[in-house]
């Protein structure tokens, strides 16, 4: 990877974690499992939320509006921690970025080449889906790996009402997946950051024989090593600092999030734009 590090960036500094609401969280969640002395800046886009229906324009327009913000804090690598950002705006966050740039789908194609032997089917947003860049990513590595790809726009909004284990979303699950099932897969990629928590959820509507990947673990394992190749892992061993950018009042985002995150929030701050 050929990247130029910001001046300012150093390895004291955060990672800068982005999404377009709260699902991004679920990577952070990993990162601070995988990576324990990183500080961390996570921006959610809580006032514009969903991205997954909008139209490619206003996707790459909020997410570099969005990119730039973190890289005038001086984040040390960014993480596009939404599928659908990463679909149809990744390529233009990486033309203008300073630091490093990882995202969700790549790390999401890699896990699946790593464990399908049979088959992968991918399940997003309508706009991740429909960009195909889940499909391209994975055929860039494994050519020949039959993609089955569906479209779950109804997920995104039971996760955010809490429904993980409903009978409404067990029911929309079988709809969506039918599909996907009557082919020959033994991977599923949850290919959007709202996805790992219907995991026990999915896991027992698409049974044993089917392997979940969640690319929330792959990116810290990727994140590790980009930092370690670098030499940009934080030399402080304290207590780490997690820092949240808001767009919309942080009420919903702190209730909801602690759930995603496992933990309550200490520094939350709103941006209005
Ligand atoms: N975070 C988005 C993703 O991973 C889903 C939510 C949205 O539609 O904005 O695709």
């Amino acid at each position: 990877m050929t990247v130029t590090v910001s001046r300012s960036a150093s390895a004291r500094s955060p990672i800068g974690v982005f999404d377009s609401g709260i699902g991004g969280l679920t990577v952070v969640r990993a990162l601070m499992e995988r990576l324990p002395f990183e500080d961390i800046i996570y921006f959610g886009d809580t006032a514009r939320v969903p991205y997954g229906v909008k139209s490619v324009d206003t996707i790459q327009s909020f997410t570099t509006q969005i990119a730039d913000f973190l890289m005038a804090r001086d984040v040390k690598l960014l993480i596009i921690a939404c599928n659908t950002m990463a679909a149809v705006a990744g390529e233009a966050v990486r033309q203008r970025a300073n630091v490093p740039v990882l995202d969700v789908i790549d790390a999401g194609a890699r896990a699946a080449v790593d464990i399908s032997r049979k088959g992968i089917g991918v399940i997003g947003t309508p706009t991740t889906i429909n960009s195909n860049a889940y499909a391209r990513s994975i055929h860039a590595l494994s050519p020949g790996v039959h993609v089955h790809s569906q479209a779950c726009p109804l997920f995104v909004p039971l996760v955010e009402e809490g429904w993980l284990d409903h009978e409404v979303t067990r029911l929309t699950a079988r709809e969506y997946l039918k599909p996907v099932f009557v082919e020959q897969i033994d991977a599923l990629v949850l290919g959007c950051t709202h996805y790992p928590l219907l995991k026990p959820l999915l896991q027992d509507v698409a049974g044993p024989g089917i392997k979940l990947v969640d690319s929330a673990i792959t990116i810290a394992e990727q994140t590790a090593q980009v930092l370690a190749e670098m030499g940009l892992h934080n030399p402080q061993r304290g207590e780490p600092r997690y820092d949240y950018v808001v767009t919309d009042i942080p009420l919903r985002f702190q209730t909801i999030g602690s759930r995603f995150l496992g933990r309550e929030f200490k520094h939350v701050e709103q941006v209005r734009w």
